[in-house]
């Protein structure tokens, strides 16, 4: 395509003599990763030029001349027939620039109330308003595939953990929910976000509004919002959606890398909880034996460059006087990188779960030691022999301390070394100091037992069916 003049920026040149120095014009194009958001830009402006001969402010000639040019454009760039020049700074004037060529003076009109800070604002949100719906589907199909798993091992054994020490035993089901609860958060919190972004900013203009009689309703509802933005000024400074698509992504991310961490753990032969299945693993070149879990190690990692996007753009942020600068040209690079990334991540992740093969025996073993039924003794003799339960604790923890001294399992304890402790003691005891008794027990609304978690997957089931939950409206 034509570059513009080649003494000036053939949009803004008017007053500037000579061109922009090389290194001007590296530092302030961003065209090579804002035409990403070509799709968006010419949206906008159809619906603004729409807007414009609606009013009356432009003629339906000069709309026609100027849909078709941009209908053109947007086949162009799709079919890889447009180039994009870095004089031109960004995708805006480059579409702009493009339109002159092939329209002629029409296309001079359509910036018409309009200025580019409006336009970038316009633009960007679209983009973000897209990719969140693109989040809420990942996440939605990660939640699936958890209550798939949760649904198969409702009944599996495995130790709870705290501080990564065997804790109580608790199901694998109920580990699975409590990821579905983790995404499911993450699920609304995307659909607040978009609630809040729903908002057009076309028509702010540079920051002050315009005299031109446009109407924002009608470009706000052509292209999909709820109503237009309130004030013009915070219109062109605000970044918030990028903001908080940054924070969803990040938060997001943190459950994904502990997530990973988990599988990482729960991958190893020491642990050999579950096996990852050859797609997301790989082989060592060295050590015939290994199988790396390389697909989790990365989603772990990818975390820190969406967590690091969140407080770049924070940190470009902080300092801005109202309205526009330059320095927000810096959001788009952010969202984009982390965009692709939470999205990469939520995909191997998805493939992950339900392809893990979970070892149900190794599970089953490991829950049961450690003494991960104490708290069910010392719950024992609270409810049968009615002691208080700190009393409780600490016969409780001299059991433990016989079982250590005879290197067994609490349940392997006999009845005369369980009275010895405490007299009250019945065999009854042994009916709680297996596993599988110890989760049936925890019948509390939220807790591990079986019919508990089968209960919280119906539940969840139905929120996921029932669109009108996650609608983003
Ligand atoms: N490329 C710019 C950005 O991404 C577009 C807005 C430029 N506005 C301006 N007044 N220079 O922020």
């Amino acid at each position: 395509m034509v570059d513009g003049s080649k003494s000036s920026n053939q949009m803004w040149g008017g007053r500037f003599a000579s061109g922009p120095a090389a290194i001007m014009e590296e530092i302030n194009a961003s065209i090579g990763f804002d035409k990403k958001l070509f799709s968006e830009d010419i949206r906008g402006s159809i619906a603004h030029a729409t807007m414009l001969a609606a009013q009356g402010i432009i003629t339906t000639e000069d709309r026609d001349q100027i849909v078709n040019g941009l209908t053109t454009i947007r086949s162009e760039i799709e079919s890889g027939n447009f180039e994009f020049s870095r004089r031109l700074e960004d995708i805006h004037m480059n579409v702009e620039a493009r339109l002159a060529t092939l329209i002629g003076p029409a296309a001079g009109r359509l910036h018409t109330a309009r200025s580019r800070n409006d336009q970038v604002a316009l633009d960007f949100r679209l983009w973000v308003k897209d990719e969140l719906a693109r989040t809420q589907a990942a996440l939605t199909g990660l939640i699936a595939a958890f209550l798939d798993r949760a649904d198969e091992h409702a009944d599996t054994v495995m130790p709870g953990f705290t501080h990564l020490q065997t804790a109580q035993p608790v199901t694998f089901g109920h580990h699975c929910m409590a990821y579905v609860e983790m995404f499911g958060r993450d699920l609304s919190r995307v659909r607040d976000a978009i609630t809040r972004l729903d908002e057009c900013p076309i028509g702010a203009a540079a920051l002050a509004g315009t005299g031109f009689p446009i109407d924002r309703h009608m470009t706000a509802s052509a292209l999909g919002f709820r109503e237009p933005t309130r004030n013009s000024i915070d219109t062109v400074s605000d970044r918030d959606f990028a903001l908080e698509f940054l924070s969803i992504a990040s938060i997001s991310a943190t459950h994904l890398s502990r997530l990973a961490e988990e599988i990482v753990i729960w991958s190893t032969p020491q642990f050999g909880f579950v096996r990852l299945s050859d797609a997301f693993s790989t082989g060592s070149s060295i050590m015939p034996q290994k199988k790396n879990p390389d697909a989790a190690e990365l989603v772990r990692a990818k975390t820190g460059r969406i967590n690091g996007s969140l407080i770049a753009l924070l940190t470009v942020m902080k300092g801005l006087p109202l309205a526009y600068s330059k320095d927000m040209q810096e959001d788009k690079e952010q969202v984009f990188d982390s965009a692709e990334s939470l999205e990469l991540a939520l995909a191997a992740m998805t493939g992950m779960v339900r392809d893990l093969t979970v070892n149900v025996e190794r599970m089953k073993a490991a829950a049961g030691s450690g003494y991960s039924t104490a708290t069910d003794l010392a719950d024992w003799l609270v409810r049968e022999a009615g002691l208080a339960f700190r009393d409780a604790h600490h016969v409780t923890g001299r059991a433990v301390a016989l079982a250590e001294q005879k290197s067994c399992d609490l349940s392997a304890l006999t009845l005369d070394d369980l009275r010895s402790i405490h007299p009250d003691i019945t065999d009854q005891v042994f009916s709680v100091l297996t596993v599988e008794a110890s989760v049936a027990s925890r019948l509390s609304f939220g807790g591990t037992a079986p019919v508990r978690v089968r209960e919280q997957i119906s539940w969840w089931r139905a929120k996921l069916a029932d669109q009108s939950v996650l609608r983003s409206d």
